[in-house]
């Protein structure tokens, strides 16, 4: 069981999907969790309840991450309940839109790359305050930034985006002992990936993997719950495959 005792926690996108497993395995190894969603109140307020009732401490925090100062106010009400210091951000929230290339609209790309590049960059600008030695970044990116896969040109660009972004973190902020990474996972059943609902998306899901069942968010989860603890602190700048061995 990794420890994380005493620390405290922001994960974004946290009221569904990868998020909420996160968020669950920073609580069950006795973090503090910050609870970030978009438009997901109630389902926000589940997952609080739900750390609670294991005896963990967590709060639910809004904030639209497509909205250009959306990273500015979160890491405002992030403050007014942690104080200075945060030890753990797990920037998950993240959009997806199928498209081809003639497809995609400018509107729909902006967007993309507004919730999945931008309001990291500047999350992680407006928390380095209260970051400190010892704080783990982790980010998510995507089997898409490595492999083509569906029409996901625009998203893959984005992830691309954040994998590069790590490298550039994880060497400005090694000097300070804040460690940045992040975790690639492949497809995993999550409204985001709701094609693995049908037995198409199920049979191309399973014949792209090494593992032959398809992913739930929680092994994802305890992937970033184990980047974000002490048990990761010789590695940074990294981003690690969760993927069942995707398109290898
Ligand atoms: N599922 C996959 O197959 C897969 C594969 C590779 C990578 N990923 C990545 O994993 C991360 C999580 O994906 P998921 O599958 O768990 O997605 P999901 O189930 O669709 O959940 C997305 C989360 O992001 C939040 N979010 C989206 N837009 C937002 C906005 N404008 N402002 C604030 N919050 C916003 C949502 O909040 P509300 O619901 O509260 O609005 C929700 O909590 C994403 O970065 C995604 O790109 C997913």
């Amino acid at each position: 069981m990794t420890t994380l005792s005493g620390k405290t926690a922001l994960v974004t996108g946290a009221s569904r999907g990868i998020g909420r497993a996160a968020a669950l395995a920073l609580a069950e190894g006795g973090a503090q969790v910050l609870v970030h969603y978009g438009q997901a109140k109630a389902e926000a307020e589940a997952v609080v309840a739900e750390i609670r009732r294991a005896g963990g401490r967590a709060d639910a925090l809004a904030a639209d991450l497509a909205a250009p100062d959306g990273p500015h106010g979160l890491a405002s009400r992030v403050r007014a309940v942690v104080g200075d210091r945060l030890d753990i951000l797990v920037a998950n929230a993240g959009v997806s839109k199928a498209a081809s290339i003639e497809e995609t609209t400018v509107e729909d790309f902006d967007r993309l790359f507004a919730v999945n590049v931008r309001a990291p960059f500047f999350l992680v600008q407006q928390l380095l305050p209260i970051l400190h030695e010892g704080s783990s970044i982790v980010l998510v990116s995507s089997l898409a930034a490595r492999a083509a896969v569906g029409t996901l040109y625009a998203y893959a660009a984005t992830k691309g985006a954040v994998d590069t972004l790590v490298r550039h973190f994880a060497a400005a902020l090694g000097p300070r002992g804040i460690r940045v990474n992040a975790v690639a996972p492949g497809v995993v059943q999550t409204d985001m990936s709701s094609f693995t609902r049908t037995e198409a998306g199920r049979d191309f899901t399973l014949g792209i993997q090494a593992l032959k069942r398809l992913a739930e968010p929680d092994d994802v989860g305890g992937v970033i719950a184990f980047l974000a603890s002490d048990q990761a602190r010789w590695i940074t700048g990294d981003t690690i495959r969760v993927d069942g061995g995707s398109k290898l």
